[in-house]
Parts: structure tokens; C-alpha cells; sequence
């Protein structure tokens, strides 16, 4: 049985650990260079719109966790009166949410598309980011390139028995120690993790994270079926950077640009 929600985590736990790909933020100012108005979907704690916010500049953000989207609102009223002006943070889901209005780039930063759990969500929500587009603009976002672990890993190869040390983080003041454990459905391309984050009590707090992965002629068939075109499609977010990093790790991705397609 798939969860409703994909994600169970209380916000400010999610937001101690989950801060982005190194290079993501930089990344999506550069997409936004020039744009006057930005569209996020699943926003979080707020940290891409709050990198986007710029006197003259209208962002919205759009996200379905009420707790994630109050440290959101916290974020932006923290920014310079003139960045927080054209700012605005909306409940929503972003298969549905209807904003009435068009944008120069529509967003869905740091894996927001793996939250999605069938083709049927995945569906829905490219069409509505495409609903959301001004004429000329771009959908952008990015995922964790899951090809070659696919194609090469077994189940065994992923324990799932176990909480295993990740790091530590430290949350409203306390200090916790972060153990993760990872269960794999292959054929489903499911991924659930488990993040326990114990105090030197001995107390924890868990949070789960549901995501399904797409193979990248899956996601670029996604985004035909949504109207889209691909301008771009790279393992990478700096262009600047010819080689990938020794390991692969940081650069295990899909980022993608993509504009409405002509005729539809
Ligand atoms: C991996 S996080 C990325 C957060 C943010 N974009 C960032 O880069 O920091 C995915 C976010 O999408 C939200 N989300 C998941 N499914 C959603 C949906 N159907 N509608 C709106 N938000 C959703 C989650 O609550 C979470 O905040």
C-alpha cells in the first residue's frame, strides 16, 4: 500500500539535514536570470524562493507541508523589505494547485518530482507546470540520476535491516546523531528512507521520505507526454565544470530545461 503523503517528517528536522545539491542554488539564479516572475512547486523551508526573491520580481511558492511552509513564511520575513515584496507562499499540491496566472520559469528544484509516487502524479503535476507557463517560458528542475544503479545493483545489494550513521545535525539547539536506512523496491523504482535522529538522551525523532525514481527515457517520456520540449539536459549543474567529480556522487543527476513545445 503506497503512503498518502510521501513525506512524514517534522520540518525542522527536515530542514537541518535536506539542503540541497551543492551548486543548486547558483544554479537556479542563473535559470532565473532575467525572469520577472518564478513559480516553485514543493518549496519546502523556503530556501530556493528565498535565493529567487528580488526587488521587482514576482515568486510564489507552492507546498503541500502547512509545517514546512510556516519556516518558509519565517524565511521571507527575514529577507530585505524590497526582496520580500514580490514573495508569496501558498498550500497547495502541485498536481492541482491553480494559480490563475503565468510564469517566466516554473521550478521543481531538489528532487520535488520523485515525491511523486505513479506516472498518473508525475503527469499531473508536469501538465500543470506547463498550465503555469507565460508564453516563452521554462520548466526547470532537477532529480538524482538513477540509470546505472538501476541497471547494476541487486535488492541484496541494499541492506535494509539496519539504521546506519549518517551525521550529526543540530536542531532548535540540540545536538542529534542522524542514522539512515534505505528500503528498495526495484521493480516499483521505489525508494523510502528512514532518517532517525537520536539525542545524546537516547530519544529519537524519525522522518520518512517516499520517492519513486524515473530512468532518464522515462522522465524525458514524462515530459513529452506534458507538452514539453527539452532545451537542456545535463548531469551537472555548473556548465563551467567539464569533469565529474571523482566519485560521481554530487553529479549523479538530471537537470533539466525544458519549454513548452511548439503547437501545443
Ligand atoms: C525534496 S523537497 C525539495 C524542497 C525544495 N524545493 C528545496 O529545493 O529545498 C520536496 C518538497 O516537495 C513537497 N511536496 C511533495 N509532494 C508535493 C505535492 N504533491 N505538492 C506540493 N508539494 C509537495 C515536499 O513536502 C517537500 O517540501
Amino acid at each position: 500500500m503506497l503512503p498518502r503523503n510521501p513525506m512524514s517528517y517534522p520540518a525542522p528536522f527536515f530542514a537541518a539535514l535536506h539542503r540541497g545539491t551543492a551548486g543548486d542554488l547558483d544554479h537556479y539564479v542563473r535559470v532565473c536570470q532575467g525572469a520577472g516572475s518564478v513559480l516553485e512547486l514543493g518549496c519546502g523551508y523556503g530556501r530556493v524562493v528565498t535565493a529567487l526573491a528580488a526587488p521587482g520580481r514576482v515568486v510564489v511558492g507552492v507546498e503541500r507541508d502547512p509545517q514546512l511552509l510556516a519556516m518558509a513564511r519565517q524565511a521571507v520575513q527575514a529577507l530585505p523589505k524590497a526582496h520580500q515584496a514580490g514573495v508569496s507562499l501558498c498550500e497547495g499540491d502541485m498536481r492541482t494547485v491553480s494559480l490563475h496566472r503565468g510564469f517566466d520559469r516554473v521550478l521543481i528544484p531538489f528532487g520535488g518530482l520523485y515525491c511523486l509516487l505513479t506516472d498518473d502524479d508525475v503527469d499531473a503535476a508536469l501538465a500543470n507546470a506547463v498550465r503555469h507557463l507565460a508564453p516563452g517560458g521554462q520548466v526547470a528542475l532537477d532529480v538524482y540520476r538513477a540509470d546505472a544503479f538501476h541497471r547494476e545493483s541487486e535488492p541484496d545489494d541494499v541492506p535494509d535491516d539496519a539504521h546506519e550513521p549518517l551525521c550529526r545535525v543540530e536542531v532548535d539547539g540540540v545536538d542529534y546523531e542522524v542514522l539512515e536506512r534505505s528500503t528498495w523496491d526495484k521493480p516499483r523504482q521505489r525508494i523510502d528512507v528512514s532518517y532517525l535522529y537520536v539525542d545524546d538522551h537516547g530519544r529519537a525523532v524519525e522522518g520518512t521520505i517516499a520517492q519513486r525514481y524515473l530512468l532518464e527515457p522515462q522522465l524525458r517520456a514524462a515530459l513529452s507526454r506534458a507538452g514539453l520540449r527539452i532545451v537542456e539536459l545535463t548531469d551537472r549543474f555548473d556548465p563551467d565544470r567539464p569533469e565529474r567529480d571523482s566519485d560521481g556522487s554530487d553529479d549523479a543527476l538530471m537537470v533539466v530545461r525544458a519549454e513548452r513545445e511548439v503547437g501545443r
